[in-house]
């Protein structure tokens, strides 16, 4: 009976995927993957040196494959085959091109190989491929358009990377697209016409992008939470119809050239939470309308050239949830401090360095000090044009 059992069993195991074996031409793109690696970057302690295919990839001996590949078996029975859907590697400092052999993995859901050093071009020809992270390497020269071709693709991140030149135009027509990060390449130019349209998370902070943010570009992006644009020369006027676009939540314009915020006026389903427009050149008065926004928590608007009181709506009147962070500083703002301002335990935040009365140095909110009164005349000038002190005039 009980050999009759084990006998069963070992039939029902050869029909199972455990006879599988990965595709050939999956096992010889790894293999071209791995020998395009600089031998002298793959340390005995890395993933790579434990890609040893005297074993079978998806189905190794021990100690061998150990990381790096995640496969699935297609198929049934006797036609049961592994194939790779991801190649996830560690920040081992690997050297070297991606192979074209590469796709032939046409299963490959999700390559990720960031904190190396691969360069030369960036794979156009993996059908299936989801995420593409080569965050942190060598790759260089301008976005290929090539990429275009990945039409599958909903994750992006090519950022930290020399890729210099202007980004290019063909993301119209990747509609898959949710994340796309480019910062801190080299990149140089207008942000493209045409955005990824269901994009959600857009991050290009930390390159050198000029021209104005333009409604034709972001007023199709329904989709769209997140917006990073730090560290750029983006400049011009922000209309109102951007901290209205349906689905925004956190917008970074810090270290830009704005010269001129305008914000529209809210609606109860605006989900916006977090802006930041420090250190810009941003000229008028603190936009009341912000205060206006039920869940918007935290505002920066350091270092511009504010100027006119502090609304009443940014203080106890503020609609929906209070502000929790809240820095004003590096302004020109006069008046009295809202005393709902000070008074609030949850706040943290900076009123310091402007033209304010009322700011008790002893308090947090205060530091640091107002503006020494020769400086804030200079900022209302004489007949009220200013005349920015030096320090204003290339922030
Ligand atoms: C691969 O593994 C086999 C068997 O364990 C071993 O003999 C061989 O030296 C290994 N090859 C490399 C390149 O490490
Ligand atoms: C685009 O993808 C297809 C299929 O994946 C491939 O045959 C073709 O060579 C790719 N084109 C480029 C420019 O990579
Ligand atoms: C903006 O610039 C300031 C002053 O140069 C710097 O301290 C800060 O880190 C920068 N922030 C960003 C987000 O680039």
């Amino acid at each position: 009976m009980s050999i009759l059992l084990h006998l069963l069993l070992l039939s029902v195991g050869s029909l199972a995927p455990a006879g599988a074996v990965t595709a050939p031409s999956d096992v010889a793109a790894l293999a071209a993957f791995k020998a395009a690696i600089s031998p002298a970057s793959i340390t005995p302690s890395s993933c790579l040196a434990s890609w040893n295919f005297s074993s079978d990839p998806c189905r190794p001996g021990p100690s061998h494959f150990l990381c790096g590949l995640t496969c699935t078996t297609t198929g049934g029975g006797a036609t049961a085959t592994d194939r790779v859907t991801a190649v996830a590697l560690d920040p081992a400092g690997y050297s070297g091109t991606l192979t074209p052999l590469l796709s032939q993995l046409s299963l490959l859901e999700h390559l990720e190989l960031s904190d190396n050093a691969f360069h030369g071009p960036i794979p156009a020809s993996l059908p299936s491929l989801q995420t593409l992270i080569l965050s942190s390497n060598s790759f260089s020269g301008p976005i290929p358009s090539s990429i275009s071709n990945l039409s599958s693709l909903e994750i992006l991140d090519l950022s930290r990377n020399p890729l210099t030149g202007p980004i290019p135009q063909f993301w119209g027509s990747m509609s898959a697209l949710r994340t796309l990060d480019l910062s801190f390449d080299r990149l140089y130019g207008n942000l493209p016409q045409a955005m990824p349209p269901n994009l959600v998370n857009l991050a290009l902070r930390g390159n050198s992008l000029s021209g104005s943010i333009k409604r034709a570009t972001f007023a199709p992006l329904r989709a769209l939470e997140v917006v990073e644009l730090a560290a750029n020369r983006l400049e011009g006027k922000l209309e109102g119809w951007f901290f209205l676009l349906p689905s925004l939540q956190q917008v970074d314009l810090a270290n830009n050239s704005f010269s001129v915020v305008e914000v529209g006026s809210p609606s109860q389903g605006q989900r916006l939470v977090a802006v930041d427009l420090g250190f810009n050149r941003i000229e008028g008065q603190l936009p009341a309308a912000l205060a206006g926004f039920p869940a918007l928590a935290a505002l920066t608007l350091r270092h511009n050239r504010l100027r006119g009181t502090i609304p009443s709506e940014y203080a106890g009147a503020k609609e929906g949830v209070p502000f929790r962070r809240l820095f004003l500083d590096g302004n020109f703002l006069t008046g009295m401090v809202p005393a709902a301002l000070l008074g609030s335990r949850e706040l943290v935040g900076s009123l310091g360095d402007n033209c304010l009365e009322g700011c008790p140095s002893a308090a947090a909110l205060c530091s640091p000090p107002q503006k020494p009164k020769a400086v804030c005349k200079q900022g209302y000038g004489v007949h009220g044009r200013p005349r920015w002190p030096h320090s204003y005039l290339d922030p």
